[in-house]
């Protein structure tokens, strides 16, 4: 091989005068330089010699390259596969014969050209690597070393790394384009992911060229939880998206003044408890108080948290107490939590409803924020009341109420039921509301019913002020004061034999219809109250001694009565006397109310005489009651007592009733 170098560059310099001599001289080739690729088959052809007639060829023994190559017929082969990293260039040397027996040269020169036959190799296909959470930015993951390939070629290797696992992308990267060592780019987080597959290409061909070979090592990364953060008090809410760290809300706890209790506080939202976020290493966390605790009242369980009392508090001042989480494993890593104990008065007893179900009613399509009436007394609205029999007057200031069971109503402080949506369907919904004292958190619940009525009830009543009605109901009064002495004068008349009455010994009460109070037109509230008129009219004939004419007064009174024409027509109309027994029938349907005004208007005709109750007048009829007798005359025969009962029963619920109307009216 060192002769057929040193021999080259003479021999490039004879070719062209080599190839015209050969042609002149009968034996010819296409090219005496051809190129070959490396790693050709054996056999391959590496140019066909042309001969005249009477001339023959064969090769030199002496050629350099002897040994690679053969012909066969006309053809010159090569007999192996040549390797360019062994080989780039052979020389062989053509003897032509003439047909005179002279001979003569002929010189071809191979070049063999390199073709990209060997891709890169890493040593490594598949490498796994963990990488501590707390790894610092720019730290070397996996050595330049361990990641180099290498190429049969000897060629340049260009590297890219890429990031298989969706959103895991940016934390990993190489380098540089030639040096594929591993860094850390951006910072870790274990709560974003623990594991994440990365592929790293070699190619022996900067990136875009053709004829590149390229291999690819796997690169799977697990990440190793650190001790990173402290412990957290729960519950807690995150306050930054990475969910990195989490604040907890002070504990509320209370204690009764006086008292010492042996059991572990219940606090408000939970108990005392911390965790290490960091939760596959979950180091042990141990609680103390740090401060707060005045007197050395309260000890807390450094395992559990659990907060208990060493004695009585004897100030009702609260506590803000300031608990400390600390990791045993490290002191450093620690949170505080303010846990405030209040100091209540005992609570004897739990507040109550003092009814178990309410009723109310409201209309569709109305805004949210509307009041819900009360069924049975549309103009008021629907009150709960919770009392608690700690206090004297039943009424403990700290109750608060709230609708369990349903989002389309609320309540306000004062147990006011409102809509919380526009109610869009006729129906009948039950919801439990509950009545809590914040201070000591005792609870108690009562149902209401409210029905939901189709159309819109509009008590009229606001139209009209205290003035017009008491105008109006002193004008009245006025007539009917003089119809009933009319009728009086007429009864005397007709009866009047001593001892003896129109009925015998019965008793007359002169009423006024409460039809004239009526207040509000709504038809579906009527239709509601007639059944009641009519089911209770065979009791009062039964327990009454008189029934002469029908009872148009039982008819509910609104708070507010109505002064538009129609109505005041009826009043007019409603106004004439009827006999009827006693009032009290109103209240046993529970849903009469009388107001001021009314007061002037109603029962003037009575079966008892009330002389302390001002503007409230009576008229009493029997032929034997010496008007001269004064307080004491008792009147009615037949159910003496019950009557009797009955009517001061009925004043002091009518009293009752009236000042719920004064309160009620404060919101209408
Ligand atoms: C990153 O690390 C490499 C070697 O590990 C160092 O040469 C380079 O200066 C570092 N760069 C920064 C910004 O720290
Ligand atoms: C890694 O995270 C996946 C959820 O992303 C979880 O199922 C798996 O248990 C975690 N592995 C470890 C070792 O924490
Ligand atoms: C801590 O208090 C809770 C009740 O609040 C109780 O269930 C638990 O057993 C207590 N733990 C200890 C160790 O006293
Ligand atoms: C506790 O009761 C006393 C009277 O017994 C009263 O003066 C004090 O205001 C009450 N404290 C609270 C917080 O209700
Ligand atoms: C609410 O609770 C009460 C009593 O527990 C129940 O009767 C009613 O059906 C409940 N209403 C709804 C809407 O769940």
């Amino acid at each position: 091989m060192a002769v057929s170098h040193w021999l080259l560059a003479p021999a490039l310099l004879l070719l062209p005068f080599v190839a015209y001599v050969s042609a002149q001289q009968g034996c010819s080739v296409n090219n005496t330089q051809p190129s070959v690729n490396e790693n050709n088959p054996s056999g391959y052809v590496v140019t066909t010699v042309h001969l005249e007639s009477g001339f023959s060829v064969t090769i030199d023994p002496n050629s350099p390259d002897y040994g690679f190559f053969t012909l066969q017929g006309s053809e010159l082969q090569l007999t192996q596969s040549v390797d360019y990293e062994k080989n780039t260039l052979l020389i062989v040397y053509l003897i032509c014969h003439y047909p005179d027996g002279e001979t003569d040269s002929l010189q071809i020169l191979v070049t063999i050209v390199n073709v990209n036959d060997n891709s890169p190799v890493f040593q490594e296909t598949n490498i796994t690597q963990a990488v501590p959470e707390d790894t610092k930015v720019n730290a070397t993951i996996i050595a330049r070393e361990s990641l180099s390939a290498t190429d049969g070629d000897l060629d340049v290797i260009y590297y890219e790394l890429t990031t298989v696992v969706p959103d895991t992308e940016g934390y990993f990267a190489i380098r540089g384009l030639n040096n594929p060592e591993l860094y850390l780019q951006k910072a870790l987080n274990y709560e974003k992911f623990n594991w994440t597959m990365l592929l790293l290409y070699g190619r022996d061909r900067p990136a875009g060229s053709n004829d590149t070979n390229t291999a690819t090592a796997t690169i799977n990364i697990f990440i190793e939880q650190a001790d990173t953060r402290p412990p957290w008090f729960l519950p807690c809410s995150f306050i930054n998206t990475d969910k990195s760290i989490c604040i907890s809300s002070p504990y509320t706890g209370r204690v009764t003044i006086f008292e010492m209790s042996t059991e572990p506080l219940t606090l408000q939202p939970g108990p005392v408890y911390a965790v290490d976020p960091d939760y596959t290493l979950n180091e042990k966390i141990v609680y103390s108080i740090v401060g707060g605790d005045t007197d050395n009242v309260f000890s807390v369980d450094a395992d559990t948290g659990n907060l208990t009392m060493n004695k009585a508090v004897a100030s009702a001042d609260s506590f803000l107490l300031q608990v400390m989480a600390t990791q045993v494993n490290n002191i450093q890593k620690y949170s505080v939590a303010t846990v405030e104990i209040l100091v209540i008065n005992k609570s004897n007893y739990t507040p109550y409803f003092e009814s178990k179900i309410y009723n109310g009613m409201v209309s569709v399509g109305l805004n949210p924020g509307s009041f819900v009436y009360q069924a049975d007394h549309p103009s008021s609205p629907l009150m709960i009341t919770a009392v608690d029999d700690d206090f004297p007057d039943k009424i403990n200031p700290d109750i608060e109420y709230y609708i369990k069971n349903s989002t389309d109503f609320t309540t306000t402080r004062d147990g006011f039921i409102l809509t919380s949506v526009t109610l869009q369907t006729p129906q009948t919904v039950t919801i439990e509301a509950v009545g809590k004292d914040t201070v000591t958190l005792e609870e108690t619940s009562t149902v209401i019913v409210v029905v939901v009525h189709a159309t819109a009830v509009t008590p009229s009543a606001k139209a009209h002020t205290v003035q017009d009605m008491a105008a109006l109901g002193g004008t009245l009064s006025a007539l009917l004061l003089l119809a009933l002495v009319f009728l009086g004068v007429m009864i005397y008349k007709q009866h009047r034999k001593p001892g003896k009455s129109l009925l015998g010994e019965k008793v007359f009460l002169l009423y006024f219809s409460k039809e004239i109070s009526r207040g509000y037109s709504n038809e579906s509230y009527e239709q509601d109250e007639h059944p009641d008129v009519s089911t209770k009219q065979p009791e009062m004939s039964e327990n009454r001694s008189v029934q002469s004419t029908p009872p148009v007064l039982e008819q509910p009174v609104p708070s507010f009565p109505s002064s538009n024409a129609q109505e005041t027509g009826s009043l007019s109309k409603a106004s004439i006397a009827s006999t009827i027994t006693y009032d009290q029938e109103e209240n046993e349907e529970g849903q009469a109310e009388e107001t001021k005004q009314e007061k002037e208007v109603k029962s003037i005709l009575k079966t008892d005489r009330q002389v302390s109750d001002d503007g409230y007048k009576a008229v009493w009829f029997k032929t034997d009651v010496d008007p001269e007798a004064g307080e004491t005359v008792e009147v009615i025969e037949n159910n003496v007592s019950d009557g009797d009962n009955d009517s001061d029963q009925d004043l002091q619920n009518r009293e009752e009733e009236e000042e719920d109307y004064d309160k009620d009216d404060h919101y209408v």
